[in-house]
């Protein structure tokens, strides 16, 4: 079967086209994936602004989906299933795409299958690599989210760890406009952290205050020990604050900061948050008995996170999986193989589903 996908929870209108294989080891192909990225727009103003992603998606949404379908070679009546992002994103994004993908696959007669976003970036793993070894332990690292899931068995996510306040991706951000690197961020500090020394600033390693700690809630749901549950929860807004002093700090000794002190700042900022998203993810897998490590979502494309990530797991002896820089930002392919996952499983079409901005995997 082929499997439309629409992604437009955010700034980028995708469509993907996934072939299913029929080998239970490498379930999916992509067929096409086309992306039609919006950060231009949204650059001027440092940041997403939510009115003009949603009209953008519907300036795109038809053009994109129709590249998809010709980059697949297919027509609408080779298509088997369209999948679509419910949540969670900016909802009037998230509305775009759930409008299209309904009056589509209702026109078709087709089921439409409405998908997790960060369900979607876990399995950018499989639809890379092929099943990863169970269980396995995956970081979703985004914009919006930075959580820790166990998958137990194919199509299973059970959160264990998340972020007490910022996501990483954010924190990328915002340290990089901070730093006048525009939008966005994570991108451009990457690159300018490779000119810096990581050990120039001793940003404080993350920990989380001690309301945070001695708060009840065990995202694990009872799967780690209550102190390891702790410790495997992230927090990025003291590391935020703590740059922000620095460059306030330096600042106050002149205008703009040499270039050096940036490219340092940098490199010191991605030193930390690096440390803390492998820690975590290292202990949570440890504890929960992983086979094996994923990471996702857009922060997964940073050089140094992927980097030791690998070397982390080759000293441990676990396999650690990463997508290829395309499918580590927000894809359609990704949606359409995690539709494509429930459907086999079972899901039926319910026409009276919405977007949801805030939707729980
Ligand atoms: O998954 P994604 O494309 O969208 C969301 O679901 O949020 O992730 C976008 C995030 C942004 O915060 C962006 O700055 C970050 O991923 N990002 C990076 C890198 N590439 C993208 N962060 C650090 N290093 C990178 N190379
Ligand atoms: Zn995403």
């Amino acid at each position: 079967m082929r499997v439309l996908g629409i992604e437009t929870s955010c700034d980028e209108t995708a469509a993907a086209v996934l072939t299913e294989t029929g080998d239970r080891a490498r379930p999916w192909a992509i067929a096409s994936n086309v992306v039609a990225s919006q950060s231009a727009i949204h650059r001027e103003w440092g940041g997403v602004v939510p009115e003009l992603a949603s009209r953008q998606h519907v300036r795109d949404i038809c053009g994109v989906v129709e590249k998809a379908l010709s980059d697949a070679g297919v027509g609408l009546d080779e298509l088997g299933a369209v999948a679509v992002t419910q949540g969670p994103g900016l909802v009037g994004s998230l509305l775009v795409g759930v409008s299209f993908a309904k009056a589509l696959a209702w026109s078709r007669a087709l089921p439409v299958i409405p998908v997790h976003h960060l369900a979607g970036h876990i399995e950018s793993l499989t639809l890379a690599h092929g099943e990863l070894p169970l269980p396995a332990a995956i970081l979703v690292v985004s914009g919006g989210h930075t959580s820790l899931y166990l998958v137990p068995t194919p199509g299973a996510y059970r959160l264990i760890g998340r972020t007490r306040d910022d996501a990483a991706g954010e924190a990328y951000d915002k340290v990089a406009r901070l730093l006048g690197l525009g939008y966005p961020g994570g991108p451009a500090l990457d690159a300018l952290s490779s000119r810096g020394d990581d050990r120039a600033i001793g940003f404080p390693s993350i920990r989380l205050t001690r309301a945070d700690r001695n708060a009840p809630s065990d995202t694990s749901g009872g799967l780690l020990p209550p102190e390891v549950a702790r410790r495997v929860d992230f927090s990025f807004s003291g590391l935020k604050t703590a740059v922000l002093r620095y460059v306030k700090d330096a600042q106050a000794h002149g205008d703009a900061l040499p270039e050096q002190l940036v490219a340092d700042i940098a490199a010191s900022f991605q030193r930390v948050v690096v440390e803390a998203l492998l820690d975590r993810t290292f202990e949570g897998a440890r504890w929960l008995n992983a086979r094996s490590i994923g990471i996702a979502g857009g922060v997964s494309a940073n050089s140094r996170l992927r980097a030791e990530a690998v070397l982390r797991g080759r000293q441990c002896g676990l396999p650690v999986f990463v997508p290829p820089l395309s499918l580590s930002t927000d894809n359609a392919a990704m949606i359409a193989a995690a539709g494509l996952r429930r459907y086999r499983a079972g899901a039926t079409t319910d026409w009276a589903f919405n977007a949801e901005a805030s939707l729980a995997l």
